[in-house]
């Protein structure tokens, strides 16, 4: 089911067939999402408007919905692939090797020879292990150094997690020309919903100074990836990135820049739709909180809603809820984990009844 309507933010209903709405939510009680492509576009859009410098290459682990990947590929982005699914996914859609680049440091080998054999070359990498390994199952690689970077600003870190050290990339860089290893460039991942636009400002910087050891150690350097991290709502760094990149990689450089957008393309790009299949009311709660009726319903969804998804999917579910009369209730996916809850407070009105939930937003 794809709509056409371009805001799919305020009307999640309206751009849908009404008898598979009817079919889905009230007799499978099966949830779905709803794949607004106009609103893709319109990110796509966007991002070259604002960005102009930087070629998006789609994180494929935030949504490979086939029509997603299809219209991105159409559109010209490159895919950030996370494994040999994914790799596999999007080249039997078409995709170039080359408009491909294998963006997790900690890769099994086979994924690396089939990689390698698929003509897929570019991969990041942050340790010696991984350049050992590298060497073996694909020695023809154009590596790039993904950098640990402040990302205190972000609601998802990823530096404690990947990236090298500053410190240690003059040693990793020596270790690659030992093993006769290509590194042709920089990445680093800002953490994702991050909110301070000079996070990536001081990442750039920290890429250039990458960029300035590399140069003494003898290599070329031409790619800089600046990863992901970017809101879906709209572009409030825009300003500041393509200045830092003005300033540290200005366009005479040479330097390709590129990006691995998820969430900016999905979040707003899908919205769920599920069904309300059970309810109950926490009386005990109620003096605690201090309002007139605490409910929980139970929706037939089994995915994990982020709580920062809270920001901009609140008002679809607050007005659902409204129209219910919910006063203060918790919407908890199916599974038997107790952290997928979702906490909305409306107004006491009437007893909770069952219903449809729709929450925008498909990460
Ligand atoms: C290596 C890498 N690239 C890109 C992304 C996409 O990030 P975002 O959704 O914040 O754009 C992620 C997310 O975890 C990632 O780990």
């Amino acid at each position: 089911m794809y709509s056409s309507q371009s805001d799919s933010r305020t009307s999640h209903f309206s751009c849908i067939d009404l008898h598979y709405f009817l079919l889905f939510i009230y007799i499978l009680e099966e949830p779905f999402q709803v794949l607004n492509l106009d609103t893709l576009i319109q990110m796509h859009l966007k991002w070259l408007s604002y960005l102009p410098r930087v070629k998006p290459f789609y994180a494929v682990k935030c949504n490979s919905t086939e029509t997603v990947l299809r219209t991105l590929n159409a559109l010209g982005t490159g895919f950030d692939c996370a494994s040999k699914g994914e790799i596999s996914q999007v080249l039997s859609l078409g995709v170039k090797p080359e408009n491909i680049i294998y963006a997790h440091t900690t890769k099994p080998q086979s994924h690396i020879k089939y990689a390698c054999a698929q003509g897929v070359n570019l991969m990041t990498f942050d340790d010696e292990e991984e350049l050992r390994k590298v060497s073996r199952c694909h020695p023809k690689a154009k590596l790039v150094l993904r950098i640990a970077v402040d990302d205190s600003s972000s609601f998802y870190r990823l530096s404690s997690k990947f990236g090298a050290g500053l410190s240690t990339t003059g040693r990793l860089l020596e270790c690659a020309a030992e093993l006769g290893l290509e590194v042709v460039g920089v990445s680093f991942h800002i953490g994702s919903k991050c909110s301070q636009s000079l996070a990536f400002r001081q990442a750039i910087a920290d890429a250039r100074s990458v960029f300035d050891t590399a140069k003494l150690l003898g290599f070329q350097f031409s790619l800089l990836d600046i990863g992901g991290g970017f809101s879906g709502k709209d572009f409030p760094f825009s300003e500041v990135i393509n200045g830092a990149l003005d300033e540290y990689f200005p366009f005479e450089s040479g330097v390709q820049i590129i990006a691995e957008p998820g969430r900016y393309y999905a979040e707003t790009t899908f919205t769920l739709a599920a069904n309300v299949i059970a309810k109950r009311v926490i009386m005990e709660d109620m003096r605690k909180e201090g309002v007139d009726t605490i409910s929980q319903a139970y929706a037939g969804f089994s995915l994990q809603i982020p709580d920062d998804m809270a920001t901009h999917s609140i008002s679809s579910v607050t007005s659902w809820a409204a129209l219910r009369g919910f006063c203060a209730t918790s919407f908890w996916a199916t599974s038997c984990m107790s952290a997928q809850s979702y906490r909305v407070t409306v107004a006491p009105q009437a007893p909770m009844s069952s219903g449809v939930l729709s929450v925008a937003g498909g990460v």
